[in-house]
């Protein structure tokens, strides 16, 4: 069975008068174990949809299942990393990390205990005790990451989680999110809109139109793991990205 199945979802926001159609007709599902990247135009519906299967908003129409069961609620299977951190400020990096475990009742030895692994998982070891103020930004996602992990969530949600970080911190973390990935045997929808970072992570990329956000095309991304900078110059890697750069909606000039 698929562990994701997205079946017809749409989301409208607004007054009946004046909706605004955000998703219209989504469907698509993820295996287990898989790597997949949403991309699409700003304003597409990429942040709607990732809330939607994170149970944090109701589809307008449609549903979401995980293992066949429906999402309607936030549910510790489903892991979401946002844009930026959200870490608590007065917390520390371990306690940042404990926090699901905190708030689900797990005693302090036991939740310290998962927070240590997963802030391994994410080589912040040495920065347990650190404050999200003593962290560059790319250590303060990676925190969000171990936060996200130590409830051991069966797929794992991220919003262009490197989007503000520059290029070389952000090659680094995609590796790492890599390794993560291919460990730990966790699936992975992330958004990006960075065409070349999706074709390099991903088994598949989903491309959303420009509003109402459609889907528009699922490329196949059949190129071998592990993946190594050598595929920085291979044709196969360079040809599938003008294929997903060829699917995407570019802003025009009005007229
Ligand atoms: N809570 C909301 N209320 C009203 N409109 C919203 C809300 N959230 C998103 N939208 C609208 O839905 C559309 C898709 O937004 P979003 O999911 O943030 O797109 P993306 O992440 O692809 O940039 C946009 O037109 C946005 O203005
Ligand atoms: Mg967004």
């Amino acid at each position: 069975m698929m562990l994701l199945s997205l079946e017809h979802l749409s989301k409208t926001f607004g007054e009946p008068a004046a909706p605004l159609h955000a998703l219209q007709d989504i469907s698509f599902q993820v295996q287990r174990g898989e790597f997949v990247c949403l991309v699409g135009p700003s304003g597409s519906g990429k942040t709607t949809l990732l809330h939607i299967i994170a149970g944090l908003l109701p589809p307008t129409e449609g549903r979401v299942l995980l293992d066949g069961e429906p999402i309607r609620e936030p549910n510790p299977r489903v892991g979401i990393v946002f844009q930026s951190s959200n870490l608590m400020p007065w917390r520390t990096v371990l306690d940042n990390a404990a926090l699901p475990l905190e708030l689900r009742g797990v005693p302090r030895g036991q939740r310290y205990e998962i927070a240590r692994h997963s802030i391994h998982l994410v080589a912040l070891d040495g920065f347990e005790h650190h404050y999200p103020h003593q962290l560059s930004g790319g250590m303060q996602q990676r925190a969000a990451i171990a936060r996200t992990l130590v409830q051991n969530p069966e797929i794992m949600l991220l919003d262009e989680p490197f989007a503000s970080l520059d290029a070389l911190t952000r090659e680094y973390l995609d590796q790492e999110l890599m390794r993560v990935h291919e460990t730990e045997g966790i699936t992975v929808l992330m958004v990006t809109h960075a065409i070349h970072e999706a074709v390099w992570l991903a088994d598949r990329v989903l491309i959303l139109s420009q509003h109402p956000g459609r889907l528009k095309a699922d490329i196949a991304i059949p190129l071998p793991r592990p993946r190594t900078d050598a595929l920085l110059t291979d044709p196969h890697y360079l040809a599938l990205i003008q294929t997903v750069r060829a699917h995407i909606d570019r802003p025009t000039r009005p007229k």
